[in-house]
């Protein structure tokens, strides 16, 4: 890889650092109101409040890899997510089947959330930022178990809203 093209692909890693972590402040945006409203389903409650803490656990990581590859975080202007933001837009009552909704939109966002982990982790690999890809691998690792979590508790949510 030539000089530019390093270049090149590092501020590609920086931009979606930046996107990362506009993605994690709209995570956030929609698991607390989530928890605010959850009445009949405390274990959704409860993971959804151990996620809140892992989430804003990785906004700190990737401002401070921010700060490593610029000059401060000062800079870090989020900018609204378009595609996963529209599907994930959940912010009116939990009425009727929205705990089934929700569970739907919080599987969709942890699976691109681990997508968008897992290619910042290839770009800070080519840049030789395996500071980061280490950093990155922490949040992976819990995007990875939300959406385990997420996905084995479907049935039980399904059921329980049934009254199966
Ligand atoms: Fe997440």
């Amino acid at each position: 890889m030539d000089a530019n093209a390093k270049s090149e692909t590092r501020s590609t890693f920086i931009t979606g650092l930046r996107n990362a972590h506009a993605m994690e402040n709209q995570a956030l945006s929609i698991m607390r109101p989530q928890v605010e409203r959850i009445e009949n389903y405390p274990q959704v409650a409860e993971r959804l409040r151990v996620h809140i803490a892992e989430t804003e656990g990785q906004i700190k990581r990737l401002e401070s890899l921010l700060e490593g590859v610029e000059e401060g975080t000062s800079t870090i202007e989020d900018a609204v997510m378009s595609a996963v933001g529209s599907a994930a837009a959940m912010g009116h009552s939990m009425a009727g089947d929205e705990i089934l909704k929700n569970s739907f939109a919080n599987f969709a966002f942890e699976n691109y959330e681990i997508a968008a982990y897992k290619s910042l982790i290839t770009l800070g690999r080519v840049i030789g930022y395996t500071q980061a890809a280490d950093s990155l691998q922490q949040s992976l690792e819990e995007e990875l178990a939300m959406a385990k979590w997420l996905e084995h508790n479907l049935e039980a949510v399904t059921m329980q809203f049934a009254h199966l």
